[in-house]
């Protein structure tokens, strides 16, 4: 069995490592901070202690998973990996030179892959001197539930190593998608008007935050509601990403930051980990009060997914990932209801076209422009999965 290095053992390298583990590789996890081994192992055994609990594996299971998993402050341990997964903090200079001094004393046939959500792949493998082994491997937080990985090859990526990184993440019992190394790949990129456009919509007073929650769980048929999700997620967390992709995309107004997320963030209400964000998780009345008014929360639903369906179109138009792998990402990597494109068949591309229009005509706004491939299909009277709509 391959031998899997991870380098950072924070919550997603320790949360690899687990799924690595659990499929059955020796792995051996790399971090300058003593301490981070310690917590990855700590939380790992209680991971697995629950997992027995809950009959969902045995206890011989759970240890030979933890027996898989060596803790090493030496990179030269991680380097005899076949396969390298790091997972350090989000500083271009900081994996450049682990990236460099990994590629110098790993085996040619070795892969180097980083879970990065927002920095180029290709910046990354230009720091080797074989950068045609090196693509990224994005996982969703937490790994070992999260059924999505993304993986990303970069210009300089060869077809060898995007096929053994499928083939390997598929047997760990991941669902793969694969996107160009552009900003946010697929889900990070296609799911910003979730939140956008849901902050737009309570800044415009059209409704507040239980409401528009409401209407996007209850009609939308989403899990979660936009608000809940932002709290949950952490705004520090949501709003930092929001800022790279729209400062990654030249400021294409599309991607606006909010000032009302830039100062919850600013003023510490960073959501559920801090008892306060959008909701006041100390006081939860607020969250009981939705108006639910049906026509209204159909609006407002109408207008997110539209939204949505837009930059899943366009994801598509330029080419950053297939028709079908953008509708898998978004069910598979936060369980949207059903994929984007297809709920645009069920609508009608020209419905979709038609709604967008009515946005720009109110706003004239460059965010509310519509997809060139939505109006091309519109008037071909395309559908993404049938030939007319
Ligand atoms: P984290 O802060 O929990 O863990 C980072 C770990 O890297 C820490 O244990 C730290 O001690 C270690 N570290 C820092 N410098 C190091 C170095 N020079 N050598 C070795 N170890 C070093 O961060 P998290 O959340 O696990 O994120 C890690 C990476 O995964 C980032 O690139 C992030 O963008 C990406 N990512 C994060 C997701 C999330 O939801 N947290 C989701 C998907 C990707």
């Amino acid at each position: 069995m391959e031998k899997i290095g991870i380098v950072g053992g924070g919550a997603m390298g320790s949360g690899i490592a687990q799924v690595a583990a659990t499929a059955g590789h020796p792995v051996v996890v790399y971090d300058i901070h003593e301490s981070a081994l310690e917590r990855s192992r700590v939380k790992l055994a209680s991971i697995m202690s629950r997992l027995v609990e809950k009959n969902k594996i045995s206890d011989r299971e759970a240890l030979s998973i933890q027996q898989k998993i060596q803790y090493t402050q030496h990179l030269e341990d991680v380097a005899k990996a076949d396969l390298v997964i790091e997972a350090v903090v989000e500083h271009l200079e900081v994996k450049q030179k682990i990236f460099k001094a990994l590629d110098a004393q790993m085996a040619p046939n070795s892969i180097l892959a980083s879970n990065t959500s927002s920095l180029s792949v290709a910046s990354i493998a230009a720091a080797c001197e074989h950068p045609e082994r090196v693509i990224g491997i994005h996982f969703f937080n937490p790994a070992p539930l999260m059924k999505l990985v993304e993986i990303i090859p970069a210009v300089q990526t060869d077809a060898a190593t995007v096929s053994s990184a499928i083939s390997m993440i598929k047997n760990w019992g991941k669902t793969t998608v694969v996107a160009k190394d552009t900003p946010g790949f697929i889900v990070n990129r296609v799911a910003r008007p979730f939140y956008g456009e849901a902050i737009r919509i309570l800044e415009e007073g059209i409704a507040d935050v239980a409401t528009i929650d409401w209407a996007m769980t209850t009609i939308g048929g989403f899990r979660m509601g936009p608000f809940s999700l932002m709290d949950y997620i952490g705004h520090d967390v949501n709003y930092t990403v929001t800022e790279t992709v729209f400062k990654a995309f030249y400021y294409d107004p599309r991607y606006r930051p909010s000032f009302t997320q830039k100062r919850l963030s600013e003023a510490g209400y960073l959501g559920r980990k801090a008892g306060r964000g959008f909701y006041d998780y100390t006081n939860d009345k607020e969250k009981l009060h939705p108006r639910k008014d049906n026509q209204l929360g159909q609006a407002i639903v109408q207008r997110i997914v539209v939204m949505l369906i837009n930059e899943a179109a366009d994801a598509l138009f330029w080419q950053v990932a297939s028709r079908d792998d953008i509708d898998l990402a978004m069910v598979k990597g936060v369980n949207y209801p059903q994929g984007l494109l297809q709920w645009a068949d069920e609508w009608g591309i020209d419905h979709c076209v038609m709604l967008l229009d009515k946005l720009y005509e109110d706003y004239r706004e460059d965010r509310y422009r519509c997809s060139p491939l939505l109006r091309r299909m519109a008037k071909n009277a395309q559908g993404f999965y049938s030939a007319k709509t």
